[in-house]
């Protein structure tokens, strides 16, 4: 029997590890920068929480959710996406009582039982980053402007936002009505999706990925046509920031999102050339979802970036991230005479912070020699009979070959350029 990861997970193999700590670092010191401070929530949570918090017909409810009974028979549920997770710790844990808004961001994997292709996977990583407690469309533009930078300082290039107000509760049913009324004379011609969207979801009408419905899309009533005085004011302030910082970005009626939770702004950032999938983060503001599950009535915005999708966009634009730094140090040993003593030193070595290589299995001087070259050592260090009586160590500088005996107390001296090497 041969194993396989499991289709739609991949396994992070040491050449890529680069890309991902690159990402994560970036975020973390993006996320400081803006006084973001970091949130863990489980990986897994009560099922109920994602059926209120993402909504039961969405997809991700209805079709992608890996749920199972614990042993207590308990249903839980593997987080397909953070918001909800810490709008429950927020509830439970009366982070209202703190001064608001609170800023937090997070990351880790997420679940979705989805049809693999390039940029989707089954098990992906996402970065997530939320505000809550405030209702100021300036904080949508703070929330935005986070997800900007961050792939602005990975280096990414040919990015826009993508906008839309899916409205609030007080202007949202009026417009499901006039949609409703729209397509209600198109039922024969759209997809049997869209059928039942029509009477669960109306707002995934728009979403329809389906060629048969594009044409009804294009020409379907807009919600920014529909929006009640405070959401069209919000919606207007949004984009006169946006104007002011000359970010570039296109009102897409079409943007509904997937999540039902969505209260006025939804966003995206579209990257180019990252193939079907080309949002790489996704996100909006929620003003409903604390209240709906069980806290105080509290406003809130964030998004989500899978990280599988920044590194995409960063391979499509040829962007590679600076390397993790590598042992500097090789130590070379003759014979299992001295193998105590190189034990010894390179774990002398390890303690004062130099990264250190061996290659133990008591293999030749040029085996050794062979392996500092291959991890490009800057130094090899090479332990013998006459080195071990005298106390020293024979230094080879790999750079321009330069060798001399150093005594073992001035090593690390020698490495870090204090003491010169004398050939
Ligand atoms: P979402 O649009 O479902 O929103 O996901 C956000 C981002 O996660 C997507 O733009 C994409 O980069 C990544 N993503 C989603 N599904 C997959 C997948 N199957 N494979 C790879 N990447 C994926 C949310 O998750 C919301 N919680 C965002 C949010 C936060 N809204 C408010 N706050």
């Amino acid at each position: 029997m041969k194993y396989q990861a499991p289709r739609g997970t991949y396994d992070i193999l040491p050449e890529d590890q680069a890309y991902w700590r690159y990402v994560i670092e970036t975020t973390r010191r993006v996320c400081q920068l803006y006084g973001y401070e970091q949130i863990d929530v489980p990986i897994f949570e009560n099922t109920a929480l994602f059926e209120r918090g993402v909504g039961e017909t969405t997809d991700i409810v209805e079709k992608e959710m890996y749920t199972f009974s614990d042993r207590s028979g308990d249903s839980m549920t593997l987080r397909p996406e953070f918001t909800a997770g810490i709008c429950r710790a927020y509830a439970e844990k009366k982070l209202h009582g703190r001064p608001q808004p609170l800023r937090f961001y997070t990351f880790g994997p997420a679940f979705r039982y989805e049809r693999p292709q390039a940029g989707r996977f089954r098990q992906f990583f996402q970065i997530d980053v939320e505000v809550i407690g405030s209702q100021d469309p300036a904080i949508d533009l703070e929330v935005m402007q986070v997800a900007w930078q961050i792939y602005e300082d990975v280096g990414i290039k040919g990015l826009s936002f993508q906008v839309n107000s899916t409205g609030c509760p007080v202007c949202r049913p009026g417009y499901l009505e006039t949609l409703k009324a729209y397509y209600s004379g198109h039922t024969d011609e759209i997809c049997g999706d869209c059928q039942r969207r029509l009477g669960q979801n109306p707002l995934r009408l728009l979403d329809c990925k389906n060629d048969p419905c594009q044409p009804f899309i294009e020409q379907a009533p807009q919600i920014v046509d529909s929006l009640c005085e405070a959401c069209a004011t919000h919606f207007s302030e949004l984009r006169v920031y946006l104007d002011a910082l000359g970010r570039p970005y296109s009102v897409n009626h079409r943007l509904v999102r997937g999540l039902d939770y969505y209260t006025k702004t939804v966003f995206e950032v579209w990257a180019e050339g990252i193939g079907a999938q080309s949002a790489i983060c996704g996100g909006g503001r929620y003003d409903g979802l604390i209240e709906m599950i069980g806290g105080p009535s509290t406003p809130a915005i964030g998004f989500a970036s899978g990280v599988e999708r920044i590194i995409l966009a960063m391979k499509h634009e040829g962007i590679t991230p600076p390397e993790i730094p590598k042992p500097s140090v090789c130590v070379a040993y003759l014979g299992t005479g001295a193998k105590p003593s190189a034990v010894a030193l390179v774990h002398d070595l390890r303690t004062q912070g130099i990264g250190t290589a061996v290659l133990w299995e008591n293999r030749s001087l040029k085996a050794q020699m062979k392996h500092a070259d291959r991890i490009n050592a800057e130094y090899t260090l090479i332990l013998g009979e006459d080195e071990i009586n005298n106390g020293t160590v024979t230094v080879r500088r790999m750079t321009d070959s330069t060798q001399g005996v150093v005594p073992i107390s001035d090593i690390v001296d020698v490495i870090q350029g204090r003491n010169a090497l004398e050939g």
